[in-house]
C-alpha cells in the first residue's frame, strides 16, 4: 500500500481517562491505516472506545500517546483552533447524540458546514434542503430539532455531515435510532456519497446488518483494534 493513499493513520495510540484520581484506559496501542474510498465498519462492545477513538479522529480530543494522520495532517501536533479549522474543512462528523444546534432549523443546521466555510446562505440552503430531501426528510426542513424524531434528528446530523462532501467522514453509530428498513437506505445513501467523492468513512455500528453494507470490519476489544469477519 503507498502511503499516499492513506487518509488517516493511526500510530501506536493510547489514550486513557481520569477517573476520581484513577487512569482507566480505553486505548492501548492501536495501529491502522484507512485508504481512500473505503468504508470500514468499527464494531466493539458498548464501552470499548469506538467513541473514543471517533473523537481523536477528529480531532476533538488528543491522544495520550501515540500520532494521528489525517490527509497528511498530524492532529497532535496542532492547537485547538487549529484542530477545528481541521476538521471544519476536512472532516464530517455524525454523532451519536446527535449535537444538532437547537437553536437552527434542520435546514439551517445542514446548512451550518457550508456557510461556515463562506458558502453564500441561499446556495447553501438549496443544498441543505437538498441533501435532506436525499435522506427522506422533505417537509422538515423548517422544523426545530425538537420538533422532530430522534430517527429524523439522526438523520438531520447524517446530512450535515455530508452536505460538504468532507474527504473524511466519521460516523458514530448513525443509524442507531432507525428501524432497519430506514438504516439500510440511510446506509446506502452514504455508501452512494463515500463511493462518487472517495470518501473515506469509518463507522462505528452494533448493527450486523449495517456492517455487512462495509468494504472491512475491525473490532475493538480490550484496547486494540483487530480485523473481524463479516458475519
Ligand atoms: N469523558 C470521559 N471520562 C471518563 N471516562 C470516559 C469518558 N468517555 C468515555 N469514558 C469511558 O471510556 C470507555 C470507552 O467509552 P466510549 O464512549 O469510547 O465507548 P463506545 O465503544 O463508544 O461505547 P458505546 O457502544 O456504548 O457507544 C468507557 O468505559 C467509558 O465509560
Ligand atoms: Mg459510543
Amino acid at each position: 500500500m503507498e502511503p499516499t493513499e492513506s487518509r488517516i493513520v493511526l500510530h501506536d495510540v493510547s489514550h486513557a481517562y481520569r477517573q476520581g484520581g484513577r487512569r482507566v484506559p480505553v486505548l492501548e496501542g492501536v495501529s491502522e491505516r484507512f485508504t481512500t474510498g473505503e468504508f470500514a465498519v468499527l464494531l466493539g462492545r458498548s464501552g470499548s472506545g469506538k467513541t473514543t477513538l471517533l473523537n481523536l479522529l477528529a480531532g476533538l480530543d488528543v491522544p495520550e500517546a501515540g500520532d494521528i494522520e489525517v490527509l497528511g495532517t498530524r492532529l497532535p501536533a496542532l492547537d485547538d483552533a487549529a484542530r477545528a479549522a481541521f476538521r471544519r474543512q476536512s472532516v464530517g462528523m455524525v454523532f451519536q447524540s446527535y449535537n444538532l444546534v437547537p437553536t437552527l432549523c434542520a435546514w439551517e443546521n445542514v446548512a451550518l458546514p457550508l456557510t461556515l466555510l463562506g458558502l453564500p446562505l441561499g446556495e447553501a440552503r438549496q443544498r441543505a434542503v437538498d441533501e435532506l430531501a436525499t435522506l427522506g426528510l422533505v417537509g422538515l426542513e423548517a422544523r426545530m430539532p425538537h420538533e422532530l424524531s430522534g430517527g429524523e434528528q439522526q438523520r438531520v446530523a447524517i446530512a450535515r455531515a455530508i452536505v460538504h462532501r468532507p474527504p473524511v467522514l466519521l460516523a458514530d453509530e448513525p443509524t442507531g435510532n432507525l428501524d432497519l428498513e430506514t438504516a439500510l437506505d440511510v446506509v446506502a445513501r452514504l455508501v452512494e456519497v463515500v463511493r462518487a467523492h472517495d470518501i473515506t468513512l469509518l463507522m462505528a455500528t452494533h448493527s450486523l446488518e449495517v456492517a455487512g453494507r462495509a468494504d472491512r470490519l475491525l473490532r475493538l476489544q480490550g484496547g486494540r483494534l483487530v480485523e473481524a469477519r463479516h458475519p
